[in-house]
């Protein structure tokens, strides 16, 4: 989705500024680029289509290097084609405004109508063009860019986080505004900024201000961030402070960042764990309020929401939840459960899980959950998020910033904080024993060795020979049972996000019942199995494939489902409540690999953003 940025600087450089923010958010996904900065006064504004580096060609001309003041925006297009019109930041007919947007105006039309019946033209398709108009004509009727902002903002239906800036204001000032899509804004020693992802803020400073839904905020060199809600109420908005290392977010000597994120799951593990385990009570500690002994017997019933990966490691929570700590838990995708008119029991505890915490589908089904009488959780991966400050509890997972769109290292940590979160169920609801709480978590201690094997240099070379035998393959089943049927639906999801081909994941039990008939020696079939109850299952599954010529890849710690396969990854042995942790990282690795041989821009997936924060 569009990513926004904006910097006022002491001492100039601002354009560079506006680059490197907009170059970290790319990974949200984009289209085009563009910048508007006040030189003299006077706004400029360089836009252009398609990747960032034609922006910067632009740039290089040096024409505005001595900016101190200015905005910045990739597009995702929602209203018009990607072109260098539609690119913002889009000004008023007078040019006295400029603004960029991320999000949508759903009255737009309306809007649009009204304006071109008083006479304005429109230079674009987009519905952002309606916002600078009704801003510039605010200015026009004498208003301040923040007055303006607000009466124009008051006009809106539909979802944003914009920014703008004015030619001419008195004092250089930035005004920006959110409701639904993420917006932060933070004062450091050298300038004030503004973005869409704190990303693009900590090489700033680590203390930022999250914006809330129907905040607009001024920002001026040497004050504090003014924020007032649309009516122009003041309210204060806490600072806080993001431990994430401006370093996590580079590539560091990997090629890619999906590649990095997969390397870095086993210290992912550790941060997300380690530190919360008690092994002496068989327990965990989150340190957080909402998961005492007393707030969880109040549950009788879970509800999990989330999309794509996350929803994978919601069905995994499935698994665990019901199976340590027999709690009952329902797992819908986000985008269905909030339209599909539910029906809550009684004391049920609704659980969103999200990498970013504003995915759109996600927080509607959190906030409906809410209205029919749950108690809201979540998982969450960012600080400050939306989800975050709206969950009544939240289990951090602390993944560090994920900016493969393809996203894996978070995935992990979710499974982990899932399983936290199952073994405290269990200890309060008194299911689970000291015993086998000790045993649990110091199973999970015993992980991250084995993480770090599924990653030496000898596995992954493995994985990339199956990867470059496979890859011109007709499509791909993966198929697994029990807590293994998700990181099939994953393992699949993986690879049509970044190789394009068609993967299905399927519960290895129902293949009979339909996908048998697409099998033929075109076809591969990746079969998860690992040591446990259903291991003799799956075998069965696996030799029905087989009768019938099917391409097998086998991947997991059972033996004798490696010994009748045609290729195979074999993943050290885990307790089975564990094993999904392990087996998605060959299944990550085949998915990279492939996309890698294809030559495709593995961490900007055509069509995808990172953080999908409209419906
Ligand atoms: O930020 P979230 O975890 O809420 O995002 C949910 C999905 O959009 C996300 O997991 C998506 O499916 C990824 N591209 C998967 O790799």
């Amino acid at each position: 989705m569009c990513g926004i940025v904006g910097a006022i600087q002491r001492n100039g450089g601002v354009v560079e500024t506006l680059l490197q923010g907009l170059r970290l958010l790319e990974y949200r996904g984009y289209d085009s680029a563009g910048v508007a900065v006040l030189e003299a006064g006077a706004i400029k504004i360089r836009r252009k289509a398609g990747r960032l580096e034609r922006l910067e060609q632009v740039l290089s001309d040096g024409s505005l290097d001595n900016a101190r003041a200015g905005i910045g925006h990739t597009r995702w297009a929602t209203h018009g084609p990607p072109s260098d019109e539609n690119a913002h930041p889009h000004t008023d007919q007078e040019g006295r405004v400029a603004l960029v947007h991320n999000g949508v105006v759903e009255n737009w039309a309306e809007l649009r109508a009204e304006l071109e019946a008083a006479g304005v033209r429109f230079a674009s398709d987009t519905d952002t063009e309606v916002l600078a108009h009704l801003v510039g004509r605010e200015m026009a009727r004498g208003q301040d860019l923040a007055s303006a902002v607000r009466a124009s903002l008051a006009r809106v239906r539909g979802y944003y986080a914009i920014a703008a800036v004015a030619q001419g204001e008195q004092g250089v000032r930035i005004v920006c505004a959110r409701s639904g899509p993420p917006l932060a804004v933070a004062a450091g020693p050298d300038g004030v900024y503004l973005a869409s992802d704190v990303l693009a803020l900590i090489a700033h400073t680590r203390d930022v201000i999250f914006l809330e839904d129907g905040d607009v905020a001024e920002l001026e060199l040497g004050h504090a961030p003014i924020v007032t809600r649309i009516d122009g109420t003041r309210v204060d908005r806490p600072t806080r402070r993001v431990e994430w290392d401006p370093e996590q977010a580079g590539k560091g000597s990997f090629p890619h960042f999906m590649l990095k994120e997969i390397h870095e799951q086993p210290d992912v593990l550790a941060r997300t764990a380690f530190d919360r385990l008690r092994l002496d009570k068989g327990d965990v500690d989150f340190g957080v309020p909402g998961f005492t002994d007393h707030e969880l017997r109040a549950v009788d019933r879970l509800q999990i929401v989330a999309c794509g990966t996350a929803l994978h490691a919601g069905w995994i929570a499935r698994y665990l939840i019901e199976g340590l700590a027999r709690l009952p838990v329902d797992v819908d995708y986000a985008s269905e459960f909030r339209y599909r008119d539910p029906v809550l029991a009684h004391n049920t505890l609704a659980l969103a899980i999200s990498q970013s915490g504003e995915t759109a589908d996600t927080l509607a089904a959190l906030r409906l959950a809410k209205t029919l009488g749950a108690r809201t959780a979540a998982i969450c991966n960012v600080v400050g998020s939306t989800l975050v400050r709206e969950a009544q509890a939240t289990i951090l997972t602390h993944a560090g910033p994920e900016i493969g769109v393809a996203s894996t290292k978070a995935f992990v940590a979710q499974v982990v904080a899932a399983f936290l979160f199952a073994v405290r169920l269990g200890r309060a609801r008194g299911v689970l024993s000291l015993e086998r709480g000790r045993e649990l978590v110091s199973e999970l201690r015993l992980l991250r060795p084995k993480m770090e094997s599924l990653l030496g240099e000898r596995a992954v070379s493995e994985v990339r020979a199956i990867a470059q035998k496979n890859q011109g393959q007709k499509g791909f089943l993966f198929l697994g049972r029990g807590i293994n049927y998700p990181i099939a639906l994953e393992g699949a999801l993986k690879l049509k996000e970044i190789s394009y081909v068609h993967a299905e994941g399927y519960p290895a039990g129902e293949m009979k019942h339909g996908p048998i008939a697409l099998i033929e020696p075109a076809m591969s079939i990746l079969v998860v199995n690992s040591a446990g109850p259903l291991a003799e299952k799956v075998r069965s599954n696996l030799e029905q494939v087989r009768a019938r010529g099917g391409h097998v890849i086998a991947i997991g710690s059972d033996k004798e489902s490696i010994a009748q396969s045609d290729e195979h990854v074999l993943v050290p042995e885990c307790s089975e409540w564990l094993s999904p942790i392990l087996n998605v990282i060959p299944l990550q690795l085949v998915a990279y690999h492939m996309a890698d041989l294809k030559g495709f821009d593995i961490d900007k997936p055509r069509n995808l953003a990172k953080s999908v924060t409209v419906e």
